[in-house]
């Protein structure tokens, strides 16, 4: 049933070996430089932004502990330094601008040190513009649509005197099989696709991201089936966009399908997939995720506003009703499910009346919680160039009281699994308390309870004690 394109696998097979190659070149490079220091080579990779890049850091990481490096938090210590950045929103970049400042700084004392920049600000040219011409001292820059040549990159800036920069427009293959070191043993993230077609006019992601592109199902299942039987207790499926998985497939694939599909692997617990488009969310998917024993209770559903007009504006292709008549419907199939959204404030031309509809849909909706962001203007999205951006007091303002309003519906419902018991995965030992652990419940709200290291990982039933705002406490039933 599931076949890939005989010319795109020889293709992503081809590049995989080269890079096999260019991994045992840098570790040859490595133990050399290593032998010279008389001490092992360390790295350090930092993630700015959403599960994508942290999946994407997993696989760089995998190939830097393949080349020899060993992995550390501090930046002072390492030999590499990679930032795997975001731009969706200004503050992403901003912030690594001023972090690059302190690399400098550190390089001028280890020589030896790499600074590399990769992920989505790099897909912008007048960043790389930038890191070409001030940032002399980068020493490898790539984007996000070749973090497989990473150990390729290396090898090149080894043999160069000056910045290595490798930014591909689009990419037809995706590599299968690349070394990952997962940051969690017992959950992890899986992508289904990469890439973005909808064009929200806010939005940077299908510029920076490319169009849309679903792994193959069997790709996918064979790399869950390996999680699982590496000890991984739950999946997390990543795409921008997951009602379109498949659609772009050789023998299409829905997404419903291939959750009934990840159900079946045996040991594996728990499903949980980011991130749903309300514009096609279909009823399958709302049966799948009923009728399923895996799927999490927890649907996160961007609305981004609640005004008809701006949502028309947004490209979001779906109005305040549809969007209402949803969550209808996600809570009529599944009574019990936590739902969590994202929302934007001080979109250009919002109106008191437009926020309004925002707020109102934040006390229908009655979400569980809601990651809420002020508008930033992203250079080269149709939304940069509108009229009528709205005044940053204006916009604090309906920040702060979106905030409120927030918080208010979702403390009214929060208490709702007081005095129920609940299976959890045990995350870690508490970080205010080592005689407690922290664990998920399905509906991905945390809770803490007496208990050991001996428990992460586990799936153990919690009393739910007492609901604390945004998180429970509990003991083991
Ligand atoms: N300004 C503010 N928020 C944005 N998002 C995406 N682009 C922008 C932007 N230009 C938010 C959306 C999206 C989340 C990942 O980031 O709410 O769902
Ligand atoms: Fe951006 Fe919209 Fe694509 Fe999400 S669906 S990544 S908000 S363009």
């Amino acid at each position: 049933m599931y076949e890939t394109s005989i010319n795109e696998r020889k293709l992503s097979e081809e590049a995989l070996e080269r890079q096999i190659v260019y991994i045992e070149k840098c570790k040859e490079k490595v133990r050399e430089i290593s032998e010279e220091l008389g001490r092992p080579l360390k790295c350090c990779t930092q993630t700015f932004g959403c599960q994508m890049n942290a999946r994407d850091s997993e696989k760089l990481l995998g190939i830097l502990e393949q080349i020899g490096y060993l992995p550390t938090e501090d930046e002072k210590e390492a030999d590499i330094v990679l930032y795997n950045t975001c731009t969706v929103r200004e503050n992403a970049n901003l912030r690594v601008y001023g972090r690059l400042g302190h690399l400098n700084t550190m390089k001028k004392k280890n020589p030896h040190m790499i600074i590399a920049l990769c992920g989505c600000m790099m897909q912008e040219p007048d960043v790389v513009e930038k890191i070409r011409t001030s940032y002399k001292f980068v020493d490898i820059v790539f984007g996000t649509f070749n973090i497989f040549k990473l150990a390729e990159l290396l090898y090149s800036r080894w043999n160069s005197n000056g910045q290595v920069i490798d930014i591909w427009e689009e990419t037809k293959e995706i590599v299968e099989d690349l070394p990952t070191q997962r940051k969690y043993p017992f959950k992890s993230g899986v992508n289904i696709m990469f890439g973005c077609n909808n064009f929200c006019s806010y939005c940077i992601v299908p510029y920076v991201r490319g169009r849309e592109k679903s792994r193959e199902p069997k790709y996918i299942i064979r790399e869950i089936e390996r999680l699982v039987a590496d000890g991984v207790k739950e999946v997390m499926l990543l795409g921008q966009n997951v009602n379109s998985y498949g659609k772009n497939l050789e023998s299409p694939v829905s997404f419903a399908e291939l959750l009934k599909e990840v159900e079946q692997i045996e040991g594996l617990e728990r499903i949980r997939f980011m991130t749903p488009h309300p514009k096609d969310l279909s009823d399958d998917l709302i049966a799948v995720m009923r009728d399923s024993k895996k799927i999490c209770n927890h649907m996160h559903l961007p609305v981004q506003s609640g005004s008809s007009r701006l949502l028309k504006l947004m490209n979001r292709r779906y109005t305040k009703e549809h969007y209402l008549e949803l969550v209808e419907k996600i809570r009529h199939e599944i009574p019990d499910v936590s739902l969590t959204t994202d929302i934007i404030v001080g979109f250009p031309g919002e109106t008191e009346e437009d926020f309004e509809d925002t707020l109102d849909v934040v006390r229908k909706a009655k979400f569980d919680s809601a990651y809420t962001f002020i508008y930033s203007k992203r250079t080269g999205t149709p939304a940069a160039s509108m009229d009528d951006q709205v005044p940053e007091d204006v916009v604090k303002n309906r920040f702060d009281r979106l905030l409120e309003t927030v918080h208010e519906t979702a403390h009214a419902i929060s208490n709702r699994y007081e005095g129920k018991i609940l299976p959890v995965l045990v995350e870690d030992i508490d970080d205010h308390d080592s005689s407690m652990v922290t664990a998920r419940m399905t509906n991905n709200i945390l809770v803490h309870f007496p208990g050991g290291k001996e428990l992460i990982g586990t799936v153990v039933d919690v009393y739910m004690d007492e609901c604390k705002g945004f998180y429970y406490m509990g003991h083991r039933a």
